[in-house]
């Protein structure tokens, strides 16, 4: 088993959402000791900016140099996860989305007629037969309400490359004082032992 973990907190030690997605891969690891484990801790990638869109838009035999090395960035990470055979993912809420380093590995995996292509059918996802696992952490509590955006924007993402077995694990109320983030680190784990037995 290929286990590829993305950490998007800007923190590190102190990261509750890294700390959750690493219990969640030694959990995995427990089960399959053999299972290898790609880490992207926090890398920063480049914004899908007008450059990026050039070189992504221009035919691969002609492409400049800098063109194609922008293009190769985006193709590690397309390698990564279709090298995975599960994806575990630690995400804060910030301002109630997700880290921009998360938005920006989501564009860079988004990739027509490689990640998802587009049938007669309407659009079907590539990246099929894999699961997923996501840490996420909130200072407030948010979840099943209209303020979590989070949860259906990374479904519906999912779903669109073909990423349909995908567990949420939530830590909630983690600023609401040191009894109410015990309490959702708590809860967390026990999500975890369901998530990972599912
Ligand atoms: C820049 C920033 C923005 C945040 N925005 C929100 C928010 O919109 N809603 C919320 O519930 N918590 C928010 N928080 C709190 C974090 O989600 C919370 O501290 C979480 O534990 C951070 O994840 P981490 O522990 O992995 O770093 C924000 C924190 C930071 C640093």
């Amino acid at each position: 088993m290929n286990i590829l973990q993305i950490n998007s907190s800007a923190r590190r030690e102190a990261s509750h959402s890294t700390r959750l997605a690493t219990r969640i891969v030694e959990r995995l690891r427990d089960a399959d000791p053999e299972a290898t484990l790609t880490l992207r801790d926090r890398a920063p990638h480049p914004v899908l900016d007008e450059t990026a869109l050039g070189a992504l838009f221009t035919p691969a035999s002609q492409r400049t140099p800098d063109q194609a090395a922008r293009v190769a960035l985006d193709d590690a990470l397309i390698d990564e996860i279709q090298a995975a055979d599960v994806v575990v993912l630690g995400v804060p809420m910030y301002n109630f989305g997700v880290p921009a380093p998360l938005k920006n590995w989501i564009d860079a995996i988004s990739r027509a007629g490689v990640t998802f292509r587009y049938t007669e059918k309407g659009p079907e996802g590539l990246l099929k037969g894999k699961k997923v696992y996501v840490a996420l952490t909130r200072g407030g509590n948010y979840r099943n309400t209209p303020a979590d955006t989070q949860v259906p924007y990374l479904k519906t993402v999912f779903t669109f490359l073909g990423l349909t077995d995908v567990h949420f694990v939530y830590a909630e109320g983690l600023s609401l004082g040191a009894t109410a983030e015990q309490t959702a680190i708590a809860s967390a784990y026990e999500q975890i032992e369901e998530a990972v037995a599912a």
